[in-house]
């Protein structure tokens, strides 16, 4: 294991004991092979589709989920992309059964790579989802600022999330996750309003867009830092959501004390956002090593230790001052 995983493996506590149910801090946290209904954090430790066999229909709020690429990573064995979508459809055709009449549900995907050959996850999602009888409300894009530098195409530095409703009267809560205005000074010069403040003083729609800028909730597009090895909620899982992206959807697409469920929990970055702003959360991974960690996230959440990026928190931007931002003094004329 390299060194840097093994250095933030250290900072969690090492094996933890499975199946077992808990009390919490007053919560009751179910860590096992099945869902259990009226219990606040449910972990499960199974393949997705047999543990969705014991979630009951209509009963889910939100779903967010990142799921496997099948690029290979270490948690995945690579598959025949026809086979890979298949599989997929069979679990977001389970998705639909339990969540509920006005429920959502977020897809964020990257790109699957076959032979140098990019094949854009959303694109092959979408019809799928269609056929499923969802309606998309948001093609969202997550801009991140650093990553992989590409050899042979421009280096990839965004993803997608496609949030889909399951029906036309769906949860949709804007004031939560409005962003200040950029001049909210401004004034109606005619009409009825004429003098009057023009915006809404809770701030204004975030945009579909959220991507890299100096202070995210102080401009128009969100930002939000990819997690890497810096970033004080890093684990050793190779893709982890930022906990402040979740947030962003709990908040909007749901509403306190309903139910969050994520098919691919990883870590329980999903889990951590639904809990920190009052809801019930569900999630399933089929790698011990993840799902450990998510049982002591939770955990350390719930007694206040867990390190988190503040949601909102500007994006750390060089002053110039700084060495690692001069230009080598070998490069300059
Ligand atoms: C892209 S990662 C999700 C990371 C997660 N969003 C987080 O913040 O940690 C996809 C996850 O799906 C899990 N996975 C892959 N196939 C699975 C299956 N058949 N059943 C359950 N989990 C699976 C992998 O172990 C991996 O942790």
């Amino acid at each position: 294991m390299p060194k840097k995983e093994n250095s933030a493996l250290k900072a969690f506590e090492s094996r933890v004991e499975f199946p077992q149910d808990l009390k919490f801090k007053d919560k009751a946290i179910r860590y096992s092979k099945t869902y259990k209904e009226r219990i606040d954090i449910n972990i499960g430790l199974n393949d997705t589709l047999d543990y969705i066999q014991s979630i009951p229909d209509a009963s889910i709020s939100l779903i967010v989920s990142s799921p496997p690429y099948n690029i290979g990573k270490p948690y995945e064995e690579r598959i025949e992309f026809e086979q890979y979508l298949s599989w997929q459809s069979h679990v977001l055709q389970e998705c639909k059964r339990i969540l509920k009449p006005d429920g959502n549900i977020c897809w964020e995907v990257g790109n699957h790579v076959k032979e140098g050959e990019v094949y854009p996850l959303d694109v092959f999602f979408y019809p799928i989802f269609k056929e499923l009888g969802f309606n998309l409300r948001n093609r969202l894009i997550w801009h991140f600022g650093h990553g992989l530098h590409a050899q042979k195409r421009f280096s990839g530095r965004y993803e997608i999330i496609l949030w889909f409703s399951k029906s036309s009267d769906y949860i949709f809560n804007l004031d939560p996750v409005r962003v200040p205005q950029k001049y909210p000074g401004k004034r109606a010069y005619k009409g009825r309003n004429k003098g009057k403040p023009s915006g809404n003083p809770l701030g204004k729609n975030p945009s579909d867009l959220w991507e890299i800028i100096e202070a995210d909730w102080e401009n128009q597009l969100w930002n939000i830092p990819n997690v890497k090895s810096n970033h004080p909620e890093k684990t050793i899982h190779p893709c982890q959501f930022p906990i402040e992206l979740v947030e962003r959807l709990i908040l909007a697409l749901s509403n306190p004390g309903d139910l969050i469920f994520d098919p691919f929990m990883g870590v329980g970055s999903t889990l951590l956002a639904g809990l920190i702003h009052g809801r019930k959360v569900i999630g399933v991974d089929k790698e011990k090593e993840f799902t450990d960690i998510a049982v002591v996230r939770v955990r350390k959440y719930l007694e206040g230790s867990l390190k988190k990026r503040r949601l909102g928190k500007p994006v750390h931007k060089p002053r110039g001052t700084e060495k690692v931002v001069q230009k080598p003094l070998e490069w300059r004329e």
